[in-house]
């Protein structure tokens, strides 16, 4: 770094432990009331930064990057970054960087617990006791269904799609697989689960939980063709991006019973997720919390500053993307 600290931009709130340790290195503009940025204000706040730290919620993309001729590095506090236009910013010599590694175990258990809500039918029960509804004990009373013993595939079998699975070993569960490469062999001993085809995977799963990237080429990866493979009787989970699933299509198949339930983190436009899905018991929502502990948030953000640091160092920062 030259004798003038960098410039960087933190586009929304993050925790003080963060703002020390880039202040220590950088001269910062914070913005811990937390209001997101305009793509306009977005670009005028960053003409003069050297560096960007930022969120899924901000699209860096090359007419972003055109208005910030000063701009080195971004580094996204997230693992996922189809935010971000990584070839734009190749082309102009900007890194960007993501937190890979520190959230995997959060976010498979986030899918855990989707996997378990739907399962069990928690929040449309909880709708139910909160109304007054429950009278008592019955035998056939709001039935779910069985996690343990049951088929779980997984699609996408990268860090998180790992520790998805190697929770299911306590559930005595078999695990399916697809990914775009089959993972080491002893990898999937680890996990005990075996590689199929994404026709086979959806045909024979009681539970397939989504956890690839988001890319042109996942798009709409769930649509209604792979909706009607599933068993009638299968949960569908979506623990990675929004637009893996063609939502439209999901709530028809939810209101159709082409599928029995879906456990849902993250939404085609979202916040604005499609309101069908609010008036379906059969599905499970929360509002694109994966990653969202404490610990795991704070070690995100702490990853992302120190790579905007290294990368203002003219280093090599450690999750160049
Ligand atoms: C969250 O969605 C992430 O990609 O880290």
């Amino acid at each position: 770094m030259s004798e003038h600290k960098p410039r960087v931009l933190v586009t929304r709130e993050v925790f003080d432990e963060t703002l020390d340790y880039l202040r220590a290195h950088c001269e910062v503009i914070d913005n811990q009331k937390d209001l997101p940025y305009a793509p306009d204000a977005l670009a005028a706040a960053l003409a003069a930064c050297d560096g960007l730290m930022c969120a899924l919620t901000d699209r860096v993309d090359a007419a972003l990057l055109a208005r910030a001729p000063r701009l080195k590095a971004v580094a996204n506090i997230a693992v996922g970054y189809n935010n971000i236009d990584v070839p734009a910013c190749t082309a102009r010599g900007v890194m960007a960087t993501n937190t890979p590694g520190v959230l995997d175990d959060s976010t498979a258990d986030l899918a855990w617990a989707l996997m378990l809500g739907t399962a069990r039918r928690i929040t449309e029960v909880e709708r139910r006791i909160r109304a007054g509804e429950w009278t008592g004990w019955r035998l056939k009373q709001w039935l779910g269904v069985d996690v343990h013993h049951a088929t779980l595939g997984i699609v996408g079998m990268g860090r998180i799609g790992q520790a998805i699975a190697r929770r299911a070993l306590g559930f005595e569960m078999k695990v399916l697989y697809h990914n775009r490469k089959r993972i080491a062999p002893e990898l999937e001993r680890k996990c005990n689960a075996a590689y199929v085809s994404l026709d086979e995977l959806l045909t024979q799963s009681d539970f397939v939980v989504l956890q690839v990237p988001y890319s042109p080429e996942t798009h709409h990866l769930i649509g209604a063709a792979q909706l009607k493979q599933m068993k009638r009787s299968a949960i569908l989970i979506n623990s990675t991006r929004g637009g893996v699933v063609d939502d439209a299509a999901l709530v028809a198949a939810l209101k159709q019973g082409t599928i029995r339930g879906a456990g849902l983190d993250v939404y085609e436009n979202e916040p604005k997720l499609n309101p069908e899905f609010l008036g379906l018991d059969n599905v499970v929502l929360a509002p694109h919390i994966g990653s969202s502990t404490e610990a795991t948030r704070k070690a995100m953000a702490m990853l992302a500053a120190r790579n905007l640091v290294a990368a203002l160092k003219g280093e090599v920062p450690p999750n160049l993307v």
